[in-house]
C-alpha cells in the first residue's frame, strides 16, 4: 500500500485536499496513505522563521536547508518505522525534469514518496544536493510555492494504486494511455439545448462504437497534439 508524505509551510492546505473525492476515499478505506508535515515545525530560531536574504543579493528570499533536512530526517524515520524502505525524495522546483504520465507511472512504482515544497524564490541549493533523488517542475510556468505541484504528482500517482480507481480499466483507456488525447463523451439528455448525441453512441453497434472513438482520438490528437501525434504515428511505424 503506497504512502506519499508532503514537507510544506502550508500542511492544512495540502491535506484537505488529498482527503477530498478519490483520494480521500481510497485513503478511508486503507488503499493508500498521506502525510503532511508543517517544515516551520522544525526551525530552530525564536521566530520560527524559515527564509533569508539571497547571498548575493537580488529580490525574493531563499528557504533555509536546516529545517528542510530536519523535517526530512523525521519523515523518513516515520516511515522507517513502519517497516518499509527509505522514500524515494523529489523536491518540487520550477526547475525540475518535467513531468507526464510515463514519470506517474515510474514513481507509482515506489513503496513511499516524499514530495518537499519550497515557497518564495527558492530552496538553499545545498538542501537539494544533499537530500533529492529527483527534482520535478509540473510545467513551464512558475507556482508560488510546490504545494499544487506535489499535490499534481500525489493525485496522478496516487490514482494508478490497485483499488483506487472504481474500475482498473479506468486508466488504461484513458488519454496518453496509448499516446492519444481522449475521445468525447456523451451522456443524457440525447438532445441537451439542440445539440444531439453523435448517433453511432445510440446505434448499440459496439465494434462501430469502438472504430469512431479511435478515429475521435486520433483526430483530435493530430489537431490539438501534433507532436504527440508525432510521436504516436512513429511508433506505428516501429511496431510494423
Ligand atoms: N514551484 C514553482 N513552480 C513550480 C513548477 N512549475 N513545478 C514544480 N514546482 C514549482
Amino acid at each position: 500500500m503506497m504512502r506519499v508524505d508532503i514537507a510544506t509551510l502550508f500542511p492544512d492546505m495540502c491535506q484537505r485536499v488529498l482527503d477530498e473525492s478519490i483520494l480521500g476515499r481510497a485513503a478511508r478505506k486503507g488503499l493508500i496513505e498521506t502525510h503532511c508535515h508543517q517544515i516551520r515545525d522544525y526551525t530552530l530560531n525564536k521566530q520560527k522563521q524559515t527564509d533569508d536574504y539571497p547571498y548575493g543579493g537580488g529580490c525574493g528570499m531563499v528557504m533555509y536547508a536546516q529545517p528542510i533536512q530536519d523535517c526530512c530526517r523525521e519523515i523518513i524515520r516515520q516511515v522507517q518505522a513502519q517497516g518499509r524502505p527509505r522514500p524515494h525524495i523529489v523536491f518540487m522546483t520550477a526547475a525540475g525534469s518535467p513531468y507526464s504520465e510515463e514519470t506517474a507511472k515510474r514513481l507509482a512504482r515506489c513503496d513511499s514518496l516524499l514530495l518537499v515544497c519550497g515557497h518564495y524564490e527558492g530552496i538553499d541549493e545545498r538542501v537539494i544536493e544533499a537530500w533529492a533523488d529527483e527534482e520535478i517542475s509540473i510545467g513551464d510556468y512558475v507556482l508560488t510555492g510546490g504545494e499544487l505541484a506535489s499535490l499534481v504528482v500525489a493525485d496522478s500517482v496516487l490514482r494508478l494504486q490497485p483499488g483506487v480507481l472504481a474500475e482498473a480499466k479506468g486508466y488504461q483507456e484513458e488519454s496518453y494511455w496509448d499516446g492519444l488525447i481522449e475521445y468525447p463523451q456523451y451522456t443524457r439528455p440525447e438532445v441537451w439545448e439542440g445539440r444531439a448525441v453523435p448517433p453511432v453512441l445510440l446505434s448499440g453497434n459496439h465494434a462501430e462504437i469502438a472504430r469512431w472513438r479511435a478515429g475521435q482520438s486520433l483526430e483530435r490528437t493530430r489537431l490539438r497534439r501534433p507532436d504527440l501525434y508525432e510521436k504516436y504515428c512513429e511508433k506505428q511505424r516501429k511496431n510494423r
